[in-house]
Order: structure tokens, then sequence, then C-alpha cells
């Protein structure tokens, strides 16, 4: 997979090279290209905001400067590039789940296009969609600084399911949400630690108990914490 990111601070998504994914990139199975928004700026100040039409506090991302930066990175004929996606982060977008990181997983070619300050110029998003699939998306019901963060988390969410990132292949089948439900508690050893012991289904050997254990802990975890992801029919 070809992971492109566009940002005016390629240095804070940086961190993406290290542990997991840059052992990834090393094996060949990701990419990564790191871009700097202002190497499309023309004048001397560099700058990629302006005042909103409308007033309002803040600055909007100008439209040339984004225009110019995804011509290159995406290309003008994007027909080419079956795979490719724009992603633009935006507490204002559709919500991204692990269904998306699923989906994700399987394309090509990952265009992120970090926003800072009130956000891009409508007209990029507009403009971009004539030639290729845009998404505009959230990682959940709070405000950022900017994309680079929502990028990361989405970058680790869906590269981790692609299969050789993982250290252990199976390990993301069991995870939160994959069967709808909040994962359960884990142990490890001792059995006894600081007069708390590990539950002693999980020592039996047997294992329809414990997969049986494990559903009904990830169930009233679930009802717990978050009761909306239940079945409309559990009680
Ligand atoms: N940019 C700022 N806040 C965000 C959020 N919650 N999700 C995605 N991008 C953002």
């Amino acid at each position: 997979m070809r992971l492109s990111i566009i940002t005016i601070f390629p240095d804070y998504v940086a961190p993406l090279r290290g542990a997991l994914l840059g052992k990834a990139i090393e094996k060949g199975i990701v990419s990564l290209d790191v871009h700097d928004l202002r190497d499309w700026t023309h004048d001397v100040h560099r700058s990629v905001d302006d005042a909103p039409y409308g007033g309002g506090p803040g600055m909007v991302m100008k439209p040339q400067v984004w225009g110019e930066a995804l011509d290159e990175v995406c290309g003008t004929d994007v027909a080419h590039d079956g795979g490719l996606i724009l992603v633009v982060p935006t507490p204002a977008g559709v919500p991204f789940t692990q269904a998306t990181a699923q989906r994700w997983s399987r394309e090509e070619h990952l265009v992120f296009a970090c926003g800072r300050y009130e956000g891009i110029d409508q007209r990029v998003v507009d403009d971009a969609s004539k030639r290729m699939r845009v998404e505009e998306v959230s990682i959940g019901d709070f405000v950022l600084i900017g994309g680079e963060v929502a990028t990361m988390a989405m970058v680790e969410a869906t590269t981790r399911l692609i299969d050789g990132v993982l250290g252990n292949p199976v390990s993301h089948q069991e995870d939160s949400f994959s069967d709808g439900l909040l994962e359960g508690p884990s142990y490890t050893r001792p059995v006894s630690w600081r007069g708390l012991d590990v539950p002693e289904v999980l020592l039996s050997g047997d294992h329809a108990k414990v997969a049986a254990w494990r559903h009904e802990q990830a169930l009233r975890r679930t009802a717990q914490r978050r009761p909306d992801l239940l079945p409309p029919d559990h009680s």
C-alpha cells in the first residue's frame, strides 16, 4: 500500500516511520511519502491560509495551494490510479470506524490531506471529487488542532490490518469491534498478583468454555461502556 500525507508539519507525522510501521516500510509492504504543503506556495511568505468569506474567526486554507499539491501528488488523470482515495480528516466528516479501516486496508493508495485552522476551502474537495474518490472523515466527536493526529490514528488502524504488518497475523481477528463488541479483559502470568487472581476458567484448558466466557465478558463490557453497540434485540 502507498500512503501519501500532505501537511504543513511534516515532522509531526514523522513518528509513523518508527516501530511496526517502520518495519513494514523496510519490508516493502507499505510506502510512506510525506509532502510539505508549503512546497506548492509561490509567495515569499509561503502562505497557505486566508480570511474566511462571510467573516468569522480563524483562517481557511487556500484552494490554489491545495489544488496544485493534489494535482501533483494524486496526478491530474487519476483514472489510471484506480486504487487512490483522497482522505480529508475533519471533525465535520463521516465517522471513521473499524469497518473503514478494513475497507481501506485493501486499497492501493491513500492520500491524506491534513488541514489546519478552520479547514480547507470546500472547492478543493468539490474539485477533487470530479476525478477521484474523496472521503471526508472524523475520528471522533471532538476537535483537534489539525488533521495530522487524526491521519496518524487512521494510518495505524488501517495498516495494522495489512498482512505482514503485525507480528502475529491472527492477532487482529479478535480485536474489539471485529465482532461488533468491545474486547473483554486479558491476563498473563503470574496467576496471582497483588491478591488478584486470573479467572479460573482461563486456566482450565477447555477451549469451548474459554470462548463462551470471553463472549460473555465482551457482552458485559459492551453493555456497560458502549450500549449503543449492542444489537437491538439484546436486553
Ligand atoms: N481535525 C480536527 N478534528 C478532527 C477530528 N475529530 N477528526 C478528524 N480530523 C480532525
